[in-house]
């Protein structure tokens, strides 16, 4: 059967189709556990969380789901050197961002004081509640952590952008790579190379991929349907990895001006951008998008370009000023159809079949 892949095998699933996880608070318990418990891997992004959350969090999906799910963290979650930028650099963005801040009438922010990376301590919240699957971006982990996670049971999955990547990931040990072509939804998760010299579409990235490296690949952007997770199983994939599709479903944690923006026609357009953390991610064109374009040297390194983000998007929700947000969101928005996660699944899955048994028809 077409969903019996080396992927299925490895972490323990029936249907070789992964939620993709969301950082930023967008994830949710009910999402993963109803992939999970559809026979997919349920995801939850756990970036910005503390490790007590991380822990309390898995508290809950567990409660929810006795099936395998995957956690993931950003092995990498700071661009500034020291946590901080200089004072003129600061002003520097303060200027660039103080039309925005008079058009909703809020304060402009003070320097914060230097961020502090959480990694190493999140690190030891997923060694301790030992997910069956441990999916990170950003980099790869160092090879005591990766033996310390094959030791415990735990299927590690790195993202990559380019071949030099993915054999990176293989060569340092990791059970699994994610093939994230420039389509997709959320962050670029590139680290040899900059995010905007690694822009290659998910089927070719795939196939490169395919060619170089050993262990299995999943294909993750542009994927919404069962004709789409077909295609990666042909292309060599052994999962595909959703994600734009389910963040509209109504149980991801998305606001849901942002599940009816990925419903709308505005979804028809979208932009990769640093302006909206400091990261490339691609989301929905806006005005403020528009305006951020060619202004990336004002911008500051992730996370800092939060400190006016934040607050700006908080002010913009409260007096529905939509075009001064970015809402995350993937290329292939526009064929999304379901609202329900476990429709979703249903839809993937049967298309998936059929299209196969027509095949052999
Ligand atoms: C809002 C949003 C947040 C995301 N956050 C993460 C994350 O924290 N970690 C990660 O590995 N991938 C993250 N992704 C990538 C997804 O897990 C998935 O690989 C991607 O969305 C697939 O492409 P698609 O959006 O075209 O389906 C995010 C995607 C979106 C849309």
């Amino acid at each position: 059967m077409w969903y019996n892949t080396k992927a299925t095998e490895m972490l323990g699933i029936q249907y070789p189709i992964l939620q993709g996880p969301f950082g930023g608070n967008l994830s949710s318990v009910e999402l993963v556990a109803t992939v999970s418990n559809a026979g997919g891997l349920g995801g939850y992004g756990a970036y910005t969380l503390s490790p007590q959350e991380i822990v309390e969090v898995d508290k809950q999906i567990k409660a929810a789901t006795n099936k395998p799910y995957n956690i993931n963290l950003w092995v990498s979650d700071s661009d500034a050197p020291g946590g901080t930028v200089s004072d003129e650099q600061y002003e520097q963005a303060k200027q660039l961002f103080k039309p925005y801040f008079d058009e909703t009438g809020i304060a402009l922010p003070e320097k914060p004081a230097p961020f502090k990376s959480r990694f190493e301590n999140q690190l030891q919240a997923i060694i301790d509640i030992k997910p069956k699957v441990f999916s990170f971006m950003f980099g790869t982990l160092s090879a005591d952590v990766l033996e310390q996670c094959r030791r415990l049971g735990i299927k590690t999955v790195g993202a990559a952008t380019t071949v030099d990547e993915a054999v990176l990931l293989e060569n340092s040990g990791v059970d699994m790579i994610i093939a994230s072509g420039f389509e997709a939804g959320g962050h670029r998760p590139s680290f040899l190379a900059s995010a905007e010299s690694s822009i290659t579409g998910t089927f070719v990235l795939l196939q490169l991929i395919k060619e170089k490296v050993k262990i299995p690949v999943i294909a993750a952007g542009g994927i919404a349907n069962g004709k789409g997770v077909a295609a990666a199983l042909a292309l060599g994939a052994s999962a595909a990895q959703i994600g734009t599709a389910f963040l509209a479903t109504d149980e991801s944690n998305a606001l849901p001006i942002h599940k009816q923006i990925l419903f709308s026609d505005a979804a028809k357009h979208t932009t990769l951008s640093r302006a909206f953390t400091g990261r490339l991610g691609r989301g929905v064109t806006s005005r403020i998008a528009k305006d951020m374009m060619y202004k990336e040297t004002a911008f500051l390194p992730f996370p800092l370009q939060s400190t006016f983000m934040a607050p700006l998007r908080k002010a913009a929700l409260e007096q529905e000023k939509w075009d001064m947000i970015l809402f995350w969101g993937g290329q292939i928005a526009p064929i999304l159809k379901y609202t329900k996660a476990k429709e979703l699944m249903r839809s993937l899955i049967e298309e998936t079949t059929t299209y196969f048994n027509d095949l052999k028809a």
